[in-house]
């Protein structure tokens, strides 16, 4: 059975990328509303979160990516067809992964047709632009957290690339477990946007900042998130404590390859170096619906930079780029 919600609707608005380029590159095109299979789900997108990974793709810097092709690989909305019964006409979903915006056409469109097995249900009275901030950023950091970190009630967290979407929200995720956080910025400006999510100990990132965590924890923290990458790895794990853990989760740097590692002269002694990708199935519904419920009832944030609407996909993606808000950038459609 095929029910679109706008029923009659044969075409959508979506972003086009035919090939890398500039942000000018994203054009604004009407498509056909993709059919679905069994087994797959059309969603209404009622709006979808930037990522750095969209960002790779329009530097051409993204393996596996056929163009030319509707970019992002989230996406927030209404079910408006599941033919394999998954789930219900008119359920709210989030999706993400399993290789939209890549190999499949992704969430930056008015419809998007993704595998049932990426879709995550939930029920919820907040606003689509909040709502559409959240999938991909939480599915992050819940699974840096918990995969990757194993962190505990009461122990220390430095993320290191503090002000970016994924480090704010596990800064939110990691207080509402009760842990002490530490958070870097390159920027000291955005200080007030670290403490403003409940960061405990904004540090100013030189490059070297080891030495100031250990000021304030002499043994060293109990867990590292890294965002910035391998430039700055060995100083993250210089500040683990012996049986803490890093968890290596993004690369804002750029720089992912660590050459000519020799484990015994690159890692200190006791600390463990672990590391987190994730799908959507990291992110358990239960999850996600006791984070929005708890949005809802003013108990945690969504760490949004700025709101945009389809039409200003342009302009959303030139202010990304220039990397100088904190938080999460989303499109509504
Ligand atoms: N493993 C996974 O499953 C997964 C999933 C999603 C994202 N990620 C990765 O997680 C990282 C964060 O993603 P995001 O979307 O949250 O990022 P984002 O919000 O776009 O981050 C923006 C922030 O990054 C910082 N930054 C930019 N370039 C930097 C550089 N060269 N060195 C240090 N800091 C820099 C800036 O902070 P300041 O100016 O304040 O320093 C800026 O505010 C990315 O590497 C992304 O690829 C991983």
């Amino acid at each position: 059975m095929v029910a679109l919600v706008r029923p009659g609707a044969r075409t959508m608005r979506a972003v086009v990328l035919d090939a890398p380029g500039p942000p000018e590159a994203l054009a604004i095109r009407e498509l056909p509303v993709p059919v679905p299979e069994p087994g797959e789900v059309l969603i209404e997108v009622r709006a979808f979160g930037l990522n750095r990974s969209e960002l790779q793709t329009r530097f051409g810097l993204a393996s596996h990516v056929v163009f030319p092709r509707v970019l992002g690989i989230e996406a927030t909305g209404v079910v408006a067809a599941a033919p394999g019964g998954e789930f219900e006409v008119g359920q709210q979903v989030a999706a993400m992964m399993g290789g939209m915006g890549r190999t499949i056409d992704g969430g930056y469109a008015e419809s998007t047709c993704v595998p049932a097995s990426q879709v995550v249900p939930f029920t919820s009275d907040l606003d689509w632009a909040t709502l559409g901030a959240v999938p991909e950023m939480l599915q992050t950091s819940y699974g840096s957290l918990t995969v990757g970190l194993d962190a505990q009630p009461g122990q220390s967290l430095l993320v290191r690339g503090g002000t970016s979407s994924v480090g704010m929200a596990t800064t939110v995720l990691a207080k509402r477990l009760g842990m002490t956080v530490l958070a870097t910025t390159r920027d000291p400006a955005k200080a007030p946007a670290l403490t403003g999510v409940g960061v405990d100990h904004v540090i100013v990132d030189d490059g070297a900042v080891a030495g100031r965590v250990r000021e304030l924890f002499p043994d060293g923290v109990d867990a590292v998130l890294e965002l910035v990458g391998t430039p700055t790895l060995p100083d993250s794990l210089a500040c683990v404590r012996v049986h803490g853990v890093l968890c290596f989760t993004g690369s804002l740097s750029n720089q992912w390859a660590v050459p000519d590692f020799y484990a015994n002269t690159y890692l200190p002694r006791g600390v463990r170096l672990s590391a987190y990708f994730g799908d959507a199935s990291d992110l358990p519904a239960a999850v996600l619906q006791e984070f929005l419920d708890a949005v809802a009832a003013g108990t945690a944030t969504v760490p949004i930079a700025c709101a945009y609407a389809l039409e200003e996909i342009v302009e959303a993606h030139t202010a990304f780029e220039a990397g100088r808000s904190s938080g999460k950038f989303v499109v509504t459609t």
